[in-house]
């Protein structure tokens, strides 16, 4: 048996962007759970970092492909509170990545209009690490055309906790009262807080689940679960899911006849 091809197999990256501007709107913001570096690299017989290293091409493209596109959010999952428990050769692997990555890209971004951020427990970062994110962060804050949304040593419980502590914090101090908790007084509690929710959540590797990420901003995100491991997805990948989306009804629990 044969798999049924994707409507959009033939499609080039530029026939799909050009697609996606006519079909109409575009997601303001767009979250993907970058996955599937491991089984990349584990295919050509490679050590797992090469994998995470080919992801980081991946990021640029996708970047590039985002701001061709006209998304003003790009929310990526790097790097889990989980993946802590990860080898120690793996994560340090990783975090010189993300060094690497800033070191390698932060004049591109900024002269891009990408206005960077991180978000997460930035606490359990490497020091180097962590002065390259406040330097990406800082050279970057000025712009407005995509904001980039890192989320590394990110678990979305972690930040739910964080969140409600901070709202028991404002009860037990009396300037809020538990009456005066709406969906509102968590979001702004969120890493999250001057965000959109987003409109698409993209997975890569074919893997069926959300993995503690962004649990409360994805309550009405439209999913699309894509095959291609992360190494391999980019800018064609991205526009394929964004013209899935555009053929997407968002009922929000109404009715649209
Ligand atoms: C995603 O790729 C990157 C991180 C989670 C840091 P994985 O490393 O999870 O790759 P697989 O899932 O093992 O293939
Ligand atoms: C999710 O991928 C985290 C990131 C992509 C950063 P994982 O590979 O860590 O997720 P599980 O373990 O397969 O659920
Ligand atoms: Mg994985």
């Amino acid at each position: 048996m044969t798999a049924r091809p994707s409507v959009h197999q033939a499609a080039t990256a530029d026939e799909l962007l050009a697609r996606l501007r006519v079909h109409g709107a575009v997601p303001r913001h767009v979250a993907i759970i970058m996955d599937g570096n491991g089984r990349w690299a584990r295919e050509r017989l490679l050590p797992r970092p090469l994998g995470h290293r080919s992801g980081m091409k991946a990021v640029r493209d996708v970047v590039e492909g985002a701001l061709a596109a006209g998304v003003e959010y790009l929310s990526l999952f790097a790097f889990s509170q989980e993946n802590w428990q990860r080898p120690a050769t793996e994560v340090g692997a990783l975090m010189s990545l993300l060094e690497e990555y800033i070191a390698r890209e932060v004049d591109e971004l900024r002269e891009q209009g990408v206005r960077v951020r991180v978000l997460g427990d930035l606490a359990r970062l490497t020091p180097p690490a962590a002065r390259a994110v406040e330097r990406v962060v800082g050279e970057t804050a000025g712009n407005s055309r995509l904001t980039l949304n890192l989320f590394i040593s990110y678990g979305s419980r972690a930040e739910l906790v964080r969140a409600v502590r901070a709202i028991a914090a404002d009860v037990a101090a009396g300037t809020l009262a538990p009456d005066e908790i709406d969906d509102a007084t968590i979001a702004q509690r969120l890493y999250t807080a001057d965000c959109p929710d987003p409109d698409l959540l993209i997975r890569t590797s074919g893997e069926l689940r959300i993995s503690n990420f962004l649990l409360w901003q994805i309550a009405y995100t439209e999913l699309f679960i894509s095959p291609v491991l992360w190494p391999d997805f980019g800018r064609r990948e991205l526009f394929e899911a964004i013209v899935a989306y555009q053929s997407r009804d968002r009922r929000f629990g109404r009715v649209t006849v």
